[in-house]
């Protein structure tokens, strides 16, 4: 099923529903390089015999500017030149790891994504941003620019460890969270084991997750405004997960609590409110309390890219299916985590 969205800075072919096979369709009469991890390699031996490609170590430390370095040097052994055309076939780490390379090597080369990881396909593959770490610093380079094409097939998920499935439903419940309280219901009805034997009913929760964000990044590619709401969950969520090497998933669970506890003293977000999330975060496996250090949570956002002076964008809820931005004060954010740690 193709659906190609428009963003301001370009168009991207969406194949939900669909098969990996189809990809050399797609990129038939283009020059492709396949970038992979030592995981997928693995898994799938099939998808790069006979094919260029490069593969790389699995896992977020994967995810740095010494990366691309080594990826650069790999892709003119390959000879790799600006028509050829880069698919990222993994996780996040992989996606974001491929949209920056391809932006940058020769100025910026075509480039498309299979993702593999229910994260992946719900979120990171999703909207046009990419990165690499630095140290502490997450994300902190980096660019907007959309793939040509996004190919999905939940075929991968067969193979996706039960703890992947727990870190990609983070995201989902994040949607729910601040845009959806029907898909809220849907999700407190259901549960990981219905979700990991029922392809049509995950592939139906893609689809509606990708319209979510492909909706929010269409009208707002550069985050000056309402893209900020995906963030729920993610300011805190980043620091934990820097400092404490937790997947992201995990770290996002855990902000999506933390930014509940502060909508709570903000806005008075109902206490019944933040125990349906934690029931919801627990029910997919999901952590909802971490024994975390405040001041050093603190010392990361400070570095934040979302800040702003001595404020941070936040986002709360004012109820389940309704996120919103508000610029909050660092003591504001140090009094609460102190009472949630
Ligand atoms: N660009 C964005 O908008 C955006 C949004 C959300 C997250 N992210 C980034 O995504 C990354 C996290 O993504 P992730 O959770 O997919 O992590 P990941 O890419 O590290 O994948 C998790 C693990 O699953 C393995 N794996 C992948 N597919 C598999 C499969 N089908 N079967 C078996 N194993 C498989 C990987 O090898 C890895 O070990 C983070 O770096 C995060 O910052 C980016």
């Amino acid at each position: 099923m193709k659906q190609t969205i428009a963003f301001p800075s370009g168009t991207v072919d969406y194949y939900f529903k669909s098969k990996v096979e189809e990809l050399s369709r797609i990129c038939s009469n283009r020059d492709l390089i396949l970038l992979t991890d030592v995981t997928i390699a693995a898994l799938y031996p099939g998808l790069f015999a006979g094919r260029k490609h490069i593969i790389i170590p699995s896992g977020e430390d994967a995810k740095t500017a010494e990366s691309i370095k080594e990826i650069t040097k790999k892709l003119l052994e390959l000879d790799a030149t600006r028509k050829s055309m880069i698919v990222g076939i993994g996780g996040g780490v992989i996606t974001d790891i491929t949209g920056f390379v391809a932006s940058v090597y020769m100025r910026g080369i075509k480039f498309g994504f299979v993702p593999t990881t229910l994260l992946a396909m719900v979120d990171a593959a999703i909207g046009g941003k990419n990165g690499v770490n630095v140290g502490l610093h997450k994300n902190i380079l980096g660019t907007i620019n959309q793939p040509e094409f996004i190919l999905y097939d939940v075929k991968f998920l067969d193979t996706l460890p039960t703890p992947e499935w727990s870190n990609g439903f983070a995201e989902i419940i994040k949607y729910s969270c601040i845009f959806d309280s029907e898909l809220f219901s849907e999700l407190e009805d259901y549960d990981l084991s219905f979700y990991k034997t029922s392809p049509e009913a995950v592939a139906e929760l893609i689809a509606t997750c990708a319209g979510w964000k492909n909706k929010t990044v269409a009208e707002d590619e550069l985050e000056t405004g309402i893209r900020k709401l995906l963030n729920f969950g993610h300011t805190s969520g980043h620091a934990i997960e820097t400092i404490y090497h937790l997947p992201h998933g995990q770290a996002v669970a855990i902000g999506m609590v933390i930014a509940c506890k502060l909508s709570s003293e903000i806005n008075g977000f109902s206490t019944a409110g933040t125990e349906r999330l934690t029931d919801l975060l627990e029910r997919y496996s999901l952590p909802v309390k971490y024994h975390f250090s405040a001041p050093h949570i603190m010392e990361v956002l400070k570095m934040d890219k979302k800040r702003n002076n001595k404020n941070i964008d936040f986002i709360l809820l004012s109820q389940i299916g309704e996120g919103y931005i508000q610029s909050l004060p660092l003591e504001t954010i140090e009094q609460t985590l102190n009472t949630c740690m």
